[in-house]
C-alpha cells in the first residue's frame, strides 16, 4: 500500500538540515510508525495517550467499531470509560504540569494593523475558568448545547473552552453566515444559549453581528423555539470607551459606558447601534467581572459529545457533525504535532477562521494541546494591503504557516513584489488545506513564499475526519505538487470503482477509508440515520468521503474533487441543493439548478440556471434580487457569480436534471458527450444562446 522506498524522481524533498531534528525524520520512519498504527492501533494511540491527563482509565476495549451497515448500527468508540477534560489538558496541564504558564498561547492581531493583544497560557486559563463560571451561573450544564457566533477574538477561544470545561457542547457558527443559517443551526441542535459580539470589521466593512444574532433569535422564536439568553461581547468597544465621534443614541447594554477590560480596537470607526432586550441579552463584561477564576473541570467520558459543527449536506440541509472527547483530542494533537513538525520554539499561524473545522482543530485544539504559541488573526490577507500576511509573518517570526489554496491564488495575482518586500526568513514549514492545490499555485508557494526552503504539507481532510487524513510529513514524505501524498497514522485509504471493488495499483475512483482513526465523527447530531446513509451506505464496510481520487504509480493520492452535489468555493463546501432551495424561494423562480464553474481564485464559483414562472421576464433587477436572496439565506460565501435565465433545463426522460450538461454549458464547452438520454435536446441550444453575458 505504502511503497517500500520513497520515489526519487519528480519529487521535492526537505533539506538534510531540516530533517535532522524533525520528529519523523525519514520515509522509513514514517512507514514503520504507519504499520504499527494500523496493525496495533491500541498500542500506537495508547502510547500517545500517556502524555495526557486522565481522571480515570478506560475500561474494556481501547477501540471498538462497526463500519458495515449490513451488520448493524455504525459506531466508533475510542477509550470508552476513560474520563478526562480537554480544557484541562489544553490549559491546566500546560500551566501546572509543563510549566508553560508564562508562555504565549496567542498573539492576537486585529483587522487594523497595530491592534494586538498577547495572551499567555495562565491568562487564558483564568479567562476560561471565569467564563465557565459565568456559563454555570446561567444554568448551562453538562451536555447542553451552546451556540457561538463570534469574530476571531481571543474570547471566541475562551467561549469554546469554557463550554468544554463544564462539559457543554459548543456549536460554532462562522460569523460570515446569515441570520437564517444561524437560526437553522441553533434550532437543529436546540441550543439554550447564544454567545455573540457587537460586531467586527472585515477590512473596511462593518459586520453588525448583534443585529444578525437578534434577527436569528427572532426567526427561531417565529418557528416556536426560544433561546434563553444571549451573551454579547463588546468587541468594538474601544471607540465607545474613548467616546466615539458620534456615539450611538440608543445603546443600553448595561456596562457599556464603564471602563472596558477588552478595549483593543484602536482606530476610530463608527460603532453599530445596539438594540438591547433586557430579558434575553447579557453583557459579557458585566458577567465576567464578578466571576471566580477557578473552576473545577467536569470530568467527561471519552465518548461524551465535545462539539457539533455544521457542514453542507447534499440534500441542502446542513449536517451537524458530532465529535467526541478523547479520540478527537488525541487526533487533533497528534496531527498538529507531526504534520507541522512542532518544535517548542515555533510560532505557528493558521489563517483559517475558527468557525470552520480547520480553526477548531488547528487554531484551538491541536496547538493548545501541544503548548504551542499561535497567531490569531482577525483580518484579511489583502487589508490594508496585499503584503499583510508577510508583514505578520515577520512581526511574530512565524515558523509554521497554514493557509488555503484560494488565498495563495489571490496573492499570486499581485506578483512577487509584495511578498519579497518582507523577509519571511523565519518560515520553516508551509501548509495548505481546503481544496486541491493546483501545481502552479504550489510552485509559487514553494518558490516565492518559502524560497525553496520550506516543505509544503498539502493536508487533505474534512469536517467529518476531525484532522488530517492524507498528508505529507514535512521531513519524511517526498512532495509532489498537487498531491496530498499518503495516509496519516491510523488511516487506511482505498480506491473503489462504481461497483465497490477495491482497485489495486495506479487507479482512479471513490476515495474511502477502511477503518476508523480516533478523530472520525461519531454521528450526525440527532440523525444517526443520515450519518449512516451519507457515509456508509453506498459501499458497506467503508467510510465514503464523497471525494474522487487518483492513485499514481508511486502510490501517491491525488484528490480529483467532489463526486457528489457539492461545490468547493474558496475552500468552503456548499451544497448545490442548498443554493437551489434559496433561489426557488423567490416568487418568480419556478425551478433552479446550480453547478460549479472553475474560477481562477476561488477554485469554483456558483453558476445558477433559473427557470422563471409563466409571464415573468428575466432582467437585471431580478438578477440582483436573486443574488441578494442567496446571501441573505446562506451568507456571502454562497453569492452566485452567474445567474442565467433558463426557459427549460436539460432533463432525462425520467425528469432528472442533467447537471453534467449544465456544467458544460456554464463553461461554454460544446463537447457534450452522450446526451441520448436527454428528453428535449432543443433546450440545450437555447441555453448556449442565453449564456450569462458575464460568463
Ligand atoms: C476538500 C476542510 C483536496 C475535499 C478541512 C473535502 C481538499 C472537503 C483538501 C472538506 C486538500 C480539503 N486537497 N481537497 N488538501 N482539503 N479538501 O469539511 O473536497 O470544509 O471533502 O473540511 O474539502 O471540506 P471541509
Amino acid at each position: 500500500m505504502i511503497p517500500e522506498t520513497a520515489p526519487k524522481e519528480d519529487v521535492y524533498v526537505a533539506s538534510a538540515k531540516f530533517s535532522k531534528n524533525a520528529l519523523v525524520p525519514s520515509f522509513e520512519k514514517y512507514k514503520e510508525m504507519y504499520m504499527k498504527s494500523i496493525e496495533n492501533p491500541d498500542e500506537f494511540w495508547g502510547d500517545i495517550a500517556k502524555d495526557f491527563f486522565w481522571k480515570s482509565k478506560h475500561s474494556g476495549d481501547f477501540l471498538s467499531y462497526n463500519f458495515d451497515v449490513t451488520k448493524g448500527e455504525i459506531f466508533v468508540k475510542f477509550m470508552e470509560g476513560a474520563t478526562t477534560n480537554i480544557c484541562y489538558n489544553l490549559l491546566d496541564r500546560n500551566v501546572h504540569e509543563k510549566n508553560l504558564g508564562n508562555k504565549v498561547a496567542f498573539y492576537w492581531e486585529g483587522n487594523e494593523p497595530g491592534d494586538e493583544l498577547t495572551v499567555t497560557y495562565r491568562e487564558l486559563l483564568q479567562k476560561v475558568c471565569q467564563f465557565a463560571n459565568v456559563l454555570k451561573s446561567q444554568g448551562v450544564k453538562k451536555g447542553d448545547r451552546v451556540s457561538i457566533y463570534m469574530p476571531m477574538a481571543v474570547e471566541l477561544v475562551v467561549a469554546m473552552l469554557a463550554c468544554v470545561r463544564i462539559g457543554a457542547v459548543h456549536s460554532i457558527v462562522f460569523a460570515g453566515f446569515s441570520a437564517e443559517s444561524l437560526c437553522e443551526r441553533i434550532m437543529d441542535s436546540e441550543c439554550s444559549l447564544l454567545i455573540t459580539a457587537d460586531g467586527f470589521y472585515r477590512g473596511d466593512k462593518l459586520i453588525n453581528l448583534k443585529l444578525l444574532a437578534d434577527d436569528a433569535l427572532q426567526k427561531c422564536k417565529d418557528k416556536g423555539f426560544t433561546v434563553r439568553k444571549c451573551i454579547m461581547l463588546k468587541h468594538l468597544s474601544k471607540e465607545i470607551e474613548e467616546g466615539s465621534q458620534s456615539p450611538p443614541a440608543k445603546r443600553s447594554c448595561p456596562d457599556l459606558q464603564q471602563e472596558g477590560q477588552t478595549g483593543r480596537v484602536k482606530k476610530r470607526r463608527p460603532v453599530p447601534q445596539l438594540p438591547w432586550n433586557p430579558e434575553v441579552d447579557l453583557c459579557w463584561h458585566t458577567l465576567v467581572k464578578g466571576a471566580s477564576d477557578e473552576c473545577e473541570p467536569e470530568w467527561c467520558d471519552s465518548e461524551d459529545p465535545l462539539f457539533i459543527l455544521y457542514t453542507s449536506g447534499s440534500t441542502g440541509k446542513p449536517k451537524g457533525v458530532l465529535h467526541t472527547v478523547s479520540g478527537y483530542m488525541l487526533y487533533a494533537a497528534t496531527t498538529f504535532k507531526l504534520v507541522f513538525d512542532y518544535q517548542p520554539d515555533d510560532v505557528y499561524w493558521c489563517t483559517a477562521d475558527i468557525g470552520w473545522i480547520t480553526g477548531h482543530s488547528y487554531i484551538t485544539y491541536g496547538p493548545l494541546a501541544n503548548g504551542a504559541t499561535s497567531v490569531l488573526f482577525e483580518g484579511l490577507p489583502t487589508y490594508p494591503d496585499v503584503g499583510r500576511m508577510w508583514e505578520i509573518v515577520d512581526k511574530y517570526h512565524v515558523t509554521k504557516f497554514y493557509t488555503a489554496p484560494t488565498a495563495i491564488r489571490l496573492l499570486m495575482k499581485y506578483g512577487t513584489e509584495p511578498v519579497q518586500k518582507h523577509k519571511r526568513d523565519s518560515l520553516k514549514v508551509l501548509g495548505t488545506v481546503g481544496e486541491p492545490i493546483n501545481p502552479e499555485a504550489w510552485q509559487w508557494y514553494y518558490n516565492v513564499v518559502g524560497e525553496k526552503r520550506c516543505p509544503i504539507v498539502d493536508t487533505f481532510w474534512q469536517t467529518e475526519t476531525g484532522g488530517h487524513v492524507l498528508t505529507p510529513l514535512p521531513a519524511a514524505t517526498p512532495m509532489k505538487p498537487g498531491s496530498a501524498t499518503f495516509p496519516f497514522f491510523g488511516v487506511v485509504p482505498a480506491v473503489l470503482n462504481e461497483s465497490g471493488e477495491e482497485l489495486e495499483g495506479p487507479s482512479e475512483g471513490y476515495l474511502v477509508f477502511k477503518q476508523p482513526w480516533p478523530g472520525i465523527m461519531r454521528t450526525v447530531y440527532g440523525n444517526q440515520q443520515r450519518f449512516e446513509t451519507t457515509y456508509f451506505k453506498k459501499f458497506p464496510g467503508y467510510y465514503v468521503t464523497g471525494d474522487g481520487c487518483r492513485r499514481d504509480k508511486d502510490g501517491y493520492y491525488w484528490i480529483t474533487g467532489r463526486i457528489d452535489d457539492m461545490l468547493n468555493v474558496s475552500g468552503h463546501l456548499l451544497s448545490t441543493a442548498e443554493v437551489e432551495s434559496a433561489l426557488v424561494e423567490h416568487e418568480f423562480v419556478a425551478e433552479a439548478a446550480v453547478v460549479g464553474r472553475p474560477h481562477p481564485v476561488k477554485g469554483e464559483s456558483l453558476y445558477c440556471f433559473v427557470t422563471l414562472t409563466e409571464g415573468v421576464s428575466f432582467c437585471r433587477t431580478l438578477e440582483v434580487e436573486l443574488r441578494n436572496l442567496v446571501r441573505e439565506k446562506i451568507g456571502a460565501i454562497a453569492t452566485p457569480d452567474y445567474i442565467q435565465n433558463a426557459p427549460g433545463l436539460p432533463k432525462t426522460r425520467s425528469g432528472k436534471i442533467m447537471r453534467r450538461v449544465l456544467r458544460k454549458i456554464a463553461n461554454g464547452e460544446r463537447e457534450l458527450g452522450d446526451i441520448s438520454t436527454l428528453a428535449d435536446s432543443s433546450v440545450v441550444e437555447q441555453l448556449f444562446q442565453n449564456r450569462s453575458c458575464t460568463a
